[in-house]
């Protein structure tokens, strides 16, 4: 028996259900040469905003057990030049492309995405909602913003639109049910987690920010956590996100409800992980002699 892994995701057939995370796999093509590209379900770009950005002072990383915590501020080259320079050739990888898109405002995520509207190529939008809005509080705990942005953007988008969630808010059920309600596509869950580290040699914290978003495998049991309570609630597929390393990781995701994943601080680290894991998710389901991957999401037995 073969094993066949891929899944079905907003009408299409995905290879499998192995993604790389947003600002994790740079716009892709840096990174290509490294990775076997087809094996892939799809690559989600660097977050990208209307207007290029400089991001945070250095340091922006900093190393801690099991993880990593970053504080790069969204530094990317704006949405014109990334489809002037980089769409082409992530195009040419032959694997669906999702474009990750933030903002400050509403209109900001709104004329980014009328920016991408014009390249029919790409697969779909995923809006990075868990970045400070202009009150300086995260999108996700700004219940108009969050709703607003998600209307508007899935009103005029040629594309489906996939919101991803910070784990920053009291119920990220509600919150998953919300992005749904309001005609969000899919939900990626999660960004990265708030947290801090300071040098005790300096005595200052090791982000210039102070505080970071702290990713890799110590968030993975509060990401399954977020992935497993949203899919009690909401009928959208989910993305799961967060200290996915390997097939078993990504596994335990798609038991909890997930239908892919997003795998970052891993492949930051090595790129072949995002290969090893496909290959790993064929061998598991040979192993148990399950027909189709499909045949896990959502199959945690309680
Ligand atoms: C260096 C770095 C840069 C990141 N940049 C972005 C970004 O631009 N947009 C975004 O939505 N998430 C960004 N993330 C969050 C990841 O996409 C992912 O949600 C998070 O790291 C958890 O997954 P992981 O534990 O597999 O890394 C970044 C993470 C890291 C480590």
């Amino acid at each position: 028996m073969k094993a066949d892994i891929r899944v079905n995701f907003l009408g299409a057939k995905l290879n499998s259900p192995v993604l790389t995370a947003s600002g994790t796999f740079g716009y892709g093509d840096e990174v290509c040469d490294l990775v076997e590209m087809s094996q892939l379900g799809a690559v989600i770009t660097k977050t990208v905003t209307l207007e290029p950005r400089q991001g945070n002072p250095q340091p922006r990383i900093a190393e801690v057990a099991s993880g990593m915590l970053n504080t790069i501020g969204l530094q990317n080259i704006g949405v014109r030049k990334f489809a002037e320079t980089k769409l082409q050739s992530l195009f040419k990888l032959k694997v669906p492309v999702i474009v990750s898109v933030a903002g400050s405002c509403a209109d900001d995520y709104l004329n980014t995405v009328k920016i991408l509207n014009s390249y029919n190529k790409i697969f779909a939008i995923e809006l990075n909602l868990s970045c400070p809005n202009l009150k300086k509080t995260i999108i996700c705990q700004d219940k108009e913003l969050f709703e607003t942005i998600i209307k508007n953007v899935k009103k005029i988008s040629k594309f489906p639109v996939i919101a991803k969630l910070s784990p920053q808010v009291q119920d990220i059920a509600e919150l998953s049910f919300n992005a749904q309600q309001n005609g969000a596509d899919a939900v990626t869950l999660t960004n990265t987690f708030p947290a801090m580290a300071i040098n005790i040699n300096t005595f200052k914290p090791k982000l210039s920010t102070v505080r970071g978003g702290m990713s890799g495998p110590c968030v993975k049991p509060m990401a399954l956590r977020c992935v497993f309570e949203a899919a009690q609630k909401i009928k959208i597929p989910i993305i799961g996100c967060g200290g996915i390393t390997n097939a078993y990781d990504t596994v335990e995701f798609m038991l909890a409800g997930a239908s892919c994943v997003s795998i970052g601080t891993a492949a930051l680290v090595e790129p072949k992980v995002l290969n090893d894991t496909v290959n790993g998710l064929k061998n598991y389901l040979n192993s148990k002699k399950i027909k189709n991957i499909t045949d896990l999401i959502g199959k945690v037995q309680l």
